[in-house]
């Protein structure tokens, strides 16, 4: 008897509960059926930015989803994006809380998985001042020189052979954001260097496959495998951050800034001394969780953009050339590329700018919420609502590129080979409050790298093998767009 009155209570409870969210759909972006407890779960599999483009084609570019048990709305579209993000900014400038997340930045203190706050703002700004000291214009292009003149002797050394250069890559993006974060640089056999590159290969894959937890939070305290693995992943992470926090706190000097991690440290100093009312928000975890934010925002991104650049070029020799041909003619054989060779370099530029479409690194961006009950081309969105941008579907729209998926750098230059102005719909970075406060980072490091790297060495797809596979792997699930692992062959251009 008790186990029929258990088993109507249950699913009593399961129905209401599935009625009380139709009734919450109420006026909401239309979607698919959803199932009680599990939504629409099976449309988040797998590279779901694709499967958004197909539901776009029914429901319309802003449609409502169930991930589990909360209202996601997509927007698929430039408009709907810029409508949302740019017109409406604070009010989808919101960032959910999910378990995932949350243990990475013990408990939402860094940037990117903050939300929408006092602390958010001031961290942003901290973020702003740091990057501005120590990771940009001359000082950004020193350490890319350095870094990349200890790549290019070592290409040099391979050359001819058939390479997986990801680990390279790795090395070569690490000691530029690490030495301007930290003051550090690596050797391929350093244990701190191999444990960061473990932690980034490792986290991309446990977020590719998706993490249970994120869905249903109330398992956040059983040891599933997605929160298990992520668990063993950030605690060698946190504790490499902190040992450089703790080694830069005993040498501090508040009339020598050397990095991001002093500057970090004297904006904790300063609000201390000036009347404390930020200093809750710049406890120790904050600071290492915003040095965190750099050194992974920093990496991974500009990691992925230049794996997709070599293979997009080893894929297209003929581009490669006239990259190489550009930068011979402005830049010469006799020093690398430099930020005042943007300018001159407009059809390295326009590559750069193709990598980031057709790679589209982050094709889902990150989820915002909105942070206050809102509407959007009619609809209503309720306050805590999960947005979800389709960055792929805006890069790789036909109506806007005509052939999205040809690899043609030429659509952002006019007939005479000049820029273009940027098009809107391109928007790797993002747009609104929330967009990529690296961007110009992002695109300087990646302008050096490249440069640096097409300037050396010719790239090319190993004889014998078939052209190779541009579509991304599997494995980055719908979080991250990683190309499938591949080998070239270096051939020396000097
Ligand atoms: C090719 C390079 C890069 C790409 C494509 C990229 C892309 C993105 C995207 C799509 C977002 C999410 C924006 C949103 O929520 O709407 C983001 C956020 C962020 N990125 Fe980047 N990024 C790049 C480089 C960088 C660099 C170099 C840094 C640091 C030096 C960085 C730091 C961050 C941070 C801290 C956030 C969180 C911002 C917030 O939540 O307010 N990124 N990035």
């Amino acid at each position: 008897m008790w186990l029929m009155t258990i088993t109507v209570g249950v699913v009593t409870l399961v129905l209401v509960t599935w009625l009380r969210d139709y009734v919450r759909r109420w006026r909401m972006p239309p979607g698919p059926f959803f199932w009680p407890i599990f939504g629409n779960l099976s449309l988040f599999a797998g590279k779901f930015y694709l499967t958004f483009i197909d539901l776009a084609k029914k429901y319309g570019d802003v449609f409502s989803l169930k991930q589990g048990m909360t209202d996601v709305v997509v927007l698929n579209s430039l408009d709907a994006i810029r409508e949302a993000f740019v017109k409406k900014g604070v009010e989808f400038a919101g960032r959910p809380t999910f378990v995932s997340a949350d243990i990475f930045t013990e408990g939402g203190k860094d940037i990117a998985f903050t939300d929408y706050s006092p602390t958010w703002k001031l961290h942003r700004k901290l973020f702003h001042t740091a990057i501005r000291g120590y990771a940009s214009g001359e000082n950004l292009q020193n350490k890319v020189h350095e870094s990349l003149e200890e790549t290019i002797a070592e290409f040099s050394k391979m050359e001819g052979q058939a390479v997986d250069l990801e680990d390279y890559i790795y090395k070569l993006v690490y000691n530029v954001i690490c030495s301007a974060a930290f003051g550090v640089r690596y050797n391929m056999d350093d244990k701190d260097f191999n444990t960061l590159m473990k932690v980034s290969k490792d986290s991309a894959e446990v977020f590719g496959e998706g993490i249970l937890a994120d869905v249903f939070p109330s398992l956040r305290f059983l040891p599933t495998p997605g929160i298990t693995a992520i668990q063993k992943i950030v605690r060698p992470f946190l504790d490499i951050m902190q040992h450089h926090l703790d080694q830069h706190r005993e040498t501090f000097d508040p009339n020598n800034l050397r990095d991001i991690t002093d500057h970090m440290i004297k904006a904790q100093k300063d609000a201390e001394e000036e009347g404390m009312q930020d200093i809750n928000s710049l406890t120790d975890t904050h600071l290492r969780q915003t040095i965190a934010d750099i050194f992974g925002g920093g990496t991974d991104t500009t990691i992925l953009t230049l794996r997709w650049a070599v293979l997009f070029l080893s894929a297209h020799p003929e581009i490669q050339e006239k990259v190489a041909a550009e930068l011979d003619s402005v830049v010469g054989r006799d020093r690398l590329p430099e930020l005042s060779d943007r300018e001159a370099t407009p059809y390295t530029e326009a590559t750069i700018h193709e990598v980031m479409r057709m790679g589209s690194i982050a094709p889902s961006s990150l989820p915002h919420t909105t942070t206050v009950d809102t509407t959007l081309r009619g609809h209503r969105i309720p306050q805590g609502t999960w947005i979800m941008p389709n960055l792929w579907a805006v890069h790789h729209d036909p109506d806007t590129w005509g052939d999205p998926d040809v690899f043609r750098p030429e659509r952002f230059l006019d007939e005479n080979g000049k820029p273009i102005p940027k098009p809107p719909a391109l928007m790797p970075f993002s747009a609104g409050r929330r967009a990529c406060p690296g961007e110009a980072v992002g695109k300087a490091d990646t302008f050096l790298l490249l440069g640096g790297l097409v300037q050396n060495f010719c790239f090319s797809i190993p004889e014998g093998e078939g052209p190779p596979d541009l579509t991304p792997d599997e494995k980055g699930g719908g979080v991250t767009s990683l190309p499938s692992p591949y080998k070239v062959v270096m051939t020396c251009r000097k």
